[in-house]
Formats: structure tokens, sequence, C-alpha cells
């Protein structure tokens, strides 16, 4: 029996559910971000459609003319912005997400298969699919030596080193609220190696702290490289991006990259350069600075409501952008996620959380200090956090409120309307001139 064929007006009015659902919500999820408006239009621009091949790259074997234009916004735009932002000598574009990123860093820096590669395990925040994708690329994945849950051991580390001589140490430190001493980290990896180890820092969920200057450079404390995801703390599109300072692991990146990747998506990197020119022209470092501020700014209201706050008092609860937080014994995680969604606070039920070692909510204010929250702005959003998770509060009674406070924010630290009246008319009218293969027979339509 074969199912109906789906109506397109359902698609559509799943989609507008969903865009209603976020205009009314504040999302928490630590990994999620939003683009401006601005970046949206490259979405809608032909670029969605092309290969782009930088012609140094596929080394004489092909070339597709398509992307020749927009392959310049590449090369003459985002590169040399993100060599600036990254304080790297070369970038790599071809991931298109931070997994696809790591499956090409640890192919190109792990070495031959049988080779041994130090991980952080889940139970120190380290990311859940390292050590499946490292495994499936024939390496031995080995955990990085913890003391405490997120407290490198690093003499530990030294005796791996020495004894085990793995070939990569991949730092894939995901759910963390304190970064880990990258300095002492290389160091000791440095003064125990009796060859060669490559160390690579995945940065994914803290690029935007870096590149905002809030977070050590990875470079700066000596790895050989660094990268990760472009939309988590930083706000932009989906994909990711690799540094390094030296000539041959470029090369042995796009060498990779090349064969992995077919295609990195055109329209995710016009995206990005939209949204690193934003970054680098309407307050990045700002962005950042208060990202932490606003982090440590929920915490403290959440743990003045009586919320199991985790992390140390002492330490303002967290110095990244996450936010974690214990359910009460008698609530269930997860059910209190969805509850917490009805309510208008998109938040991420996370196990394990590495303090607890079991389930517990997982934050992260990223997003909202995009839309313009500050650190006053928290006690709101505790308020409502609190009614639901420790109050049992009914949701739906508090989803008004969280919509009619939401509807007093717009993205910020971006470019405004009237600023972009010249360039979003030029590129606007190609969108709907009557050839446009878009929208110009429904728009003439309209029109006429
Ligand atoms: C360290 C690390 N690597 C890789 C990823 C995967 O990134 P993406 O979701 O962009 O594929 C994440 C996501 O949280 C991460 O934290």
């Amino acid at each position: 029996m074969s199912a109906a064929i789906p109506d397109i007006h359902d698609l559509f009015a799943t989609l507008a559910e969903h865009e209603g659902k976020f205009n009314r919500s504040f999302s928490l999820v630590p990994s999620e971000n939003l683009i401006s408006p601005l970046t949206r239009a490259a979405f809608l621009s032909d670029s969605f459609s092309r290969y782009f091949f930088d012609e140094h790259e596929v080394f004489g074997r092909w070339n597709f003319q398509g992307g020749s234009i927009v392959g310049r916004i590449q090369k003459e735009i985002v590169t040399p912005l993100l060599r600036d932002l990254g304080r790297a000598a070369h970038v790599n574009l071809h991931a298109i997400s931070g997994l696809s990123g790591m499956t090409l860093a640890l192919a190109a820096y792990g070495g031959d298969p049988g080779n041994r590669v130090v991980t952080v395990a889940v139970a120190n925040g380290g990311h859940p699919d390292t050590s499946y994708v490292a495994q499936k690329l024939g390496y031995v994945p080995l955990d990085l030596p913890f003391g405490d849950y997120d407290e490198i051991d690093l003499d530990a580390l030294a005796e791996l080193v020495r004894t085990r001589r793995p070939s990569l140490v991949y730092i894939d430190h995901a759910t963390a609220l304190r970064p880990l001493p990258l300095h002492d980290l290389v160091t000791t990896v440095r003064e125990a190696q009796t060859e060669p180890v490559h160390v690579h820092i995945d940065s994914s969920h803290v690029n935007g702290l870096v590149w905002g200057g809030q977070l050590t450079n990875p470079l700066a404390a000596g790895a050989d490289t660094y990268g990760g995801s472009t939309h988590k703390t930083f706000p932009g599109p989906h994909k990711a991006v690799l540094f390094t300072d030296s000539e041959d692991t470029a090369l042995r990146l796009t060498l990779t990259g090349v064969n992995m990747i077919s295609h990195h998506h055109p329209a995710s990197v016009v995206a990005l350069g939209i949204s690193l020119l934003e970054f680098a022209h309407r307050g990045g470092r700002e962005y950042a600075a208060r990202t932490i501020a606003n982090a440590r700014a929920f915490a403290a209201a959440l743990a003045a409501r009586g919320l199991a706050v985790q992390g140390r008092p002492d330490e303002g609860y967290t110095r990244t952008h996450q936010v974690w937080v214990k359910a009460p014994p008698e609530v269930n995680p997860y059910e209190v996620c969805e509850r917490l969604f009805a309510a208008g606070l998109i938040v991420n039920p996370y196990n394990l959380l590495p303090s607890l070692g079991g389930p517990g909510i997982r934050m992260g204010v990223n997003e909202a200090t995009k839309l313009g929250l500050v650190e006053d702005d928290m006690e709101r959003l505790a308020e409502t956090f609190a009614a639901v998770v420790l109050r049992g509060e009914p949701p739906e009674a508090l989803a008004g409120e969280v919509a009619e406070f939401r509807a007093g924010f717009t993205p910020s630290f971006c470019y405004r309307d009237d600023e972009m009246r010249v360039a979003w008319k030029r590129f606007a009218d190609t969108l709907s001139d009557d050839r446009s293969q878009y929208v110009g027979g429904s728009v003439h339509d309209a029109r006429s």
C-alpha cells in the first residue's frame, strides 16, 4: 500500500508553524545560533546551486565554470577575513559542519590506520561521535586523562604520550563550562613526545568566543591546527573552517578535503562572508564578551532561585556560553524540557553532563545574546525556567508572557536595514527580475 503523496500546503503550513514558534521563543540550545536577516539572503541566491572549485585545489583535473564569479567572495572576502579573525596563515573551507571538519582533520592528521589518537571522553565533555569516526578511519582512540571531570591530569597525559605514542591529540571538548588549559596541554605533549605528535583543537562550540577575543587562540597556545563549526557561538551558517600556520599542514588538509568533500556549499560560504563582515564591523568582540557575561548572569539568576546550577560558584559557574542545570530529583529532565519548550524556552536535555555523570539540562546564551539580551534580561529567563522546573507551573500560562518579552528583541550585532538599502536592492532586483528562475513567474503574476 503506497502512502498518499503529501500536499505542498502542508509542508508550508509546518514551516510557518516552526517560524512562528521561534518568533515567540528563546532558543537556549548551545549548539545553535541565529544568522542575521541579511545573511539569509545568501540562501536565496543562485550560488546555492553551484559548485566552486579553487583551481589550486583540483590541480588542473577539472573545473566547473559556474562558481567562478561567486568564488571570488570566498577568495577575496571570506578567506582573508577568516585569516584575520582566526589569526592563522591558512584557512580551509571544505567542511560543511563541525562533524565533517572533524572527519577531515582526523583523516588528514591521524596518519596511518592503526595509529593511536587521543580524544576527550564523553564523561569529560568530549563529542559523542569522535571515537566512532576515529575507529571507522582505522585509528585506536585513547581517552585524554582527567583528574576531576573538567581538569586534565597533565602527568598522566605525559605518560600516555610517552608510552602509547599517539600520532594525534584531538581535543573535542564540546560540553564545557571552562576552557581547557591549552598552553599547558600542548607543552606537556611536546615535552613527552619522542616523535612528532599533531595537536588539533576542535573549537566548534567556542569559535565565536575565540574570534571575539574571549578565549585563547589555539595556535597561539602552540596547537598545530584548530577549527570547527561556524554556527554555535559564532552566529553564522552551518559550516566549519579549519586553520593552521603551516603550509605543509594546509596542503595535507586540502588534499584530504578535495577527496572527501565534493561540494562545500557555496551559498554557505557567501552566508559566512556576510556573518564575518557583521562580526568584524558590528561588534563581534562585544557580542563575545556579552555572551560570557550573560551566561554568568543566567547561572547566578537560576542559582538564586534554588536551581542546582553546575560548575564552581566561586568562578561564576561558567567561563563559556554554556550553563548546566541538574533537574530536581522528582523531575524527569526530558519531560521537563518538553514543558520548557511549550513555555517558549528551547533547551537541550543532555546525557551525560560531565559534572553529573548522567542526564541534565544543557543551555547556552549565545543565541539570546545575538538577539540583543543583556545581563538584566537573564532574570526574566531564569524566572520562567524556575516557574516550569521548580514550581511546575503550566507552560501554556507562561508562553504568552515569554512571547511578549521575545517581541522586544531582534537580531543584533548586524547591519541595520537602512544601511543596507543599496546593496540589498541591487541583489533583490535580480531575484524579482522577470527572467529569474526562482520567483520570476509567481512574482510577475502577483505584480500584474
Ligand atoms: C567539538 C565538536 N566537534 C564537532 C561537533 C559537531 O559539529 P556539527 O554539529 O556542526 O556537525 C561538535 C558539536 O557540538 C563539537 O562540539
